[in-house]
């Protein structure tokens, strides 16, 4: 059976604009899956949340936690937070201000009567877990921002409820820390597998933690997977886009020859295609960039590009490059250069230089024009290989 069971949820806002932002949102979450959802700014991924917890009242719909029905719309079903045990760590953190680090942590035991797991150390364990333990009598005015994000956490975990909801917890902490917490959360999850829903923006995160991802788009989801599954075989090109394929090539089958924007493609083509039009995405990753088109690999494509700028981040550069297209189409291209590879790295690349922008179409992902993924077994990809 599943854990959440959240069934054409729709929750919408009066305002200016009104907004619906649940749309009608079908989702199964299975009992101990950590499951990511990921999306841009204003897809209704808090909301659902609130939703979930019970601080927002959905316009229809129903939501099962275990075999509790915790809102039923038809059936004017809604039970308030404090009957649905959650933990929850919010956007906004809000701790209690006028309460030490420790009694905002063993809040949800004491109103919980947990009085055993009070008696154990439970309080100073989690604490300890977000490296929090030396904060315990302070209030939460003395506290950084990051330090109080890490007292949330502490706070939504400790009473080890049926269902945690995390809205992007971690993204007030400093990389270090980030790293680190998501490690100590990877690993409580793996030791004792709880019930998670957790907002993030960040990709890594998602990839590391889900269970399952979710891609959220307008109050929907548009593709729930393994991470691995979403993250190699997106269904569109915005789930291609919103997990790191951002370069898009429009293509064009024209007398036998495929063109980029009206630049040729050399080397192996990347498509057999039955319509003349697709689209390719690639992420920066896995781009190589030449001088000349005699340097590519066998089965490796590439197009012609202008070099527009050089970024040196530390273990790679980021070159922007853009296709030069029949007319003065200029599309800005990605290519993340390992620093140290000297196959792949661009000492001779400079502003203005023209450069060949190969990649190995097996790791291109094709789209039709309305940006759906082209059921084209990616073997068939690297079938036709012209001149
Ligand atoms: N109380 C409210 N009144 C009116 N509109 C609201 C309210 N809360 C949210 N919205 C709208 O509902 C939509 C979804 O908001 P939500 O907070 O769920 O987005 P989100 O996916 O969490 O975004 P972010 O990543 O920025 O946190 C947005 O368009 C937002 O403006
Ligand atoms: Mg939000």
């Amino acid at each position: 059976m599943s854990h959440v069971s959240i069934r054409q949820l729709l929750k919408n806002f009066d305002g200016k604009p009104p907004t619906v932002a649940v749309d009608h949102l079908d989702l199964e979450i299975e009992d101990g899956e950590f499951l990511v959802l990921l999306g841009p700014s204003g897809c209704g991924k808090t909301t659902t949340l609130r939703c979930l917890a019970g601080l927002e009242q959905p316009a229809s719909g129903s939501i099962t936690l275990g075999d509790q029905v915790v809102y039923d719309g038809a059936r004017g079903v809604n039970l308030p937070p404090d009957k649905r045990f959650i933990g929850m760590v919010f956007q906004s953190y809000a701790l209690w201000p006028h309460m030490t680090v420790r009694k905002n942590i063993a809040y949800p035991l004491k109103s919980r009567k947990l009085t055993d797991a009070l008696a154990s150390g439970r309080v100073e364990e989690t604490a300890a877990l977000v490296d929090c333990e030396r904060l315990l009598d302070r209030l939460p005015a003395e506290l950084s921002g990051g330090q109080q994000q890490r007292v949330a956490l502490a706070r939504g975990l400790v009473s080890h409820p049926d269902l945690v909801l995390f809205d992007e917890p971690l993204s007030n902490l400093d990389a270090r820390l980030r790293d680190q917490v998501r490690a100590e959360l990877h690993d409580l999850h793996q030791r004792k597998p709880f019930t998670a829903v957790f907002v993030t923006h960040d990709q890594s995160e998602a990839l590391a933690l889900g269970t399952r991802m979710a891609i959220m788009r307008a109050g929907r989801i548009v593709q729930i997977g393994p991470p691995r599954e979403v993250f190699e075989e997106p269904v569109d090109e915005y789930v291609a886009g919103f997990t790191g394929m951002s370069n898009r090539l429009p293509c064009e089958y024209v007398d036998g020859r495929w063109y980029a924007l009206g630049t040729e493609i050399h080397g192996t083509q990347p498509g057999t295609v039955a319509a003349g039009e697709f689209v390719l995405r690639l992420r920066p990753e896995k781009i190589r960039l030449v001088t000349d088109v005699a340097d590519l690999l066998p089965g490796e494509a590439g197009v012609a590009v202008t070099v527009d700028d050089v970024e040196y981040g530390g273990l790679h550069f980021d070159v922007m490059c853009s296709v030069v297209g029949d007319g003065a189409v200029r599309r800005q291209l990605h290519a993340r250069i390992p620093t140290f590879d000297s196959a792949r790295t661009p000492r001779t690349v400079n502003r203005g230089a023209t450069m060949i922008f190969a990649f190995d179409p097996r790791d291109a992902r094709t789209f039709d024009t309305d940006g759906n993924a082209l059921a084209v077994p990616q073997q068939a990809l690297t079938g036709a290989l012209v001149g």
